[in-house]
């Protein structure tokens, strides 16, 4: 793949993996990203996961042909994208590692080496010359990991993004952009919002015509969408106007409240509205569609004195990634006490800007006269604006 006459793709697409980072279901695989730039000196920027070395070295090899090496440039540690370092500096023993200071500690904590001897360690705003190609280095520091940079390539106007910008998925299965950027972004990176914003503020300052991330495809058309997306997840604003039902049910009742409730929204004229059974469905999906729409529904019941597992583990997911700016109602379920609304606002009471619905739903075991009333007070409490 061409990114233009001088920067080429030589990454990898990974079909055998189960769980991304060991929890993210990706059943499209994932793809690990690396560049090769070519001028008088000649740049590679990063490496891949563990199993696809050879594979790596492979695409390099061909795409270099008879030309060597001079630096690899190492953006990010983790290991999806550094595991290739060390089989990299045997095979170019005189290639010179760039990354910043940072990352040259974490070589040594994963490797036991720090190339003392063939480094260059840059800081914000260092510059490398190609010949043709200028390279700036931005930190980016949280996105994702603390030793984390970003490159400019101000020749080909290329932003070399890091894990910004990426999403779950191989490069050789067509799947909208979207969907598995929101996962990966609002799973991975959902907590830095404030370093991504300090990024994306970086990044307006140059002309970018293509974005070269780490993982998924390469973006070189309509980037505003790509950027308008990234402003709207790293400020936690509301992405789309609805409302999503998050619910767990042990033998169906307060499933039946949740779907019944979706179903009154959906005919008082909700805009969107989305459900989902946590314990059923992906837990990534779902933390993702809690940051994706305005209004949250959760409903869940007393269990073990406190709330039921599936509930506790996603409300968790959301205050761990500063979950705010939203409105958050609940429906309740007890048989034996009625406590899941008190323990689930407790969870939720060091969140910043959450307005919690006036109306509630307490069932007593089953639906009936009482709670379907409080069930039509809370649909007509979310339809309004
Ligand atoms: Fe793709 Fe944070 O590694």
């Amino acid at each position: 793949m061409e990114i233009s006459n001088t920067i080429k793709y030589i990454g990898v697409n990974d079909h055998d993996i189960d769980l991304f980072e060991g929890q993210y279901k990706v059943e499209n695989g994932m793809a690990y990203n690396s560049y090769l730039i070519l001028d008088e000196k000649n740049a590679v920027l990063d490496t891949v996961d563990e199993h696809f070395i050879e594979e790596w070295l492979g695409n390099l090899k061909m795409v270099l042909d008879t030309r060597q090496p001079d630096y690899l440039i190492i953006q990010h540690m983790e290991p999806d994208h550094s595991a290739g370092i060390i089989a990299f500096m045997e095979a170019y023993p005189n290639a010179t590692i760039i990354s910043s200071a940072p990352a040259f500690n974490m070589m040594k904590q994963f490797f036991g080496t720090d190339f003392s001897q063939r480094r260059i360690i840059i800081k914000d705003n260092d510059t490398l010359s190609l010949g043709e190609h200028s390279l700036t280095f931005l930190s980016a520091p949280m996105v994702h990991w603390p030793e984390v940079m970003v490159t400019y390539d101000n020749y080909d106007k290329v932003l070399f993004s890091a894990d910004a910008f990426g999403k779950f998925g191989a490069l050789d299965v067509e799947e909208e952009w979207a969907c598995e950027a929101r996962r990966y972004y609002i799973g991975i990176v959902g907590k830095y919002g404030m370093q991504v914003q300090a990024l994306l503020k970086k990044a307006s300052s140059v002309d970018i015509q293509v974005i070269c991330p780490l993982h998924g495809p390469v973006l070189t058309d309509n980037l505003d969408y790509y950027l308008n997306l990234y402003q709207i997840w790293s400020s936690y604003e509301v992405e789309t106007e609805g409302v999503f039902i998050a619910y767990t049910s042990i033998y169906g009742h307060t499933k039946k409240a949740a779907q019944l409730l979706a179903e009154k929204l959906s005919a008082l004229g909700c805009p969107k509205v989305a459900i989902a059974d946590l314990a059923r469905e992906d837990m990534a999906e779902c933390v993702e569609d809690a940051f994706r729409y305005g209004k949250l529904v959760l409903a869940t019941t007393t269990y073990n004195a406190g709330i039921f597992p599936f509930m506790r583990e996603f409300i968790q997911q959301l205050t761990e990634r500063n979950y705010q700016n939203r409105t958050v109602a609940f429906i309740e379920n007890g048989s034996w006490a009625l406590t899941a609304a008190k323990t689930m606002k407790a969870m939720l009471e060091n969140s910043k800007n959450l307005t919690f619905a006036e109306n509630e739903v307490h069932i007593k075991s089953a639906l009936n006269e009482e709670s379907m009333a409080q069930l039509d007070a809370l649909a007509v409490e979310l339809c309004k604006k």
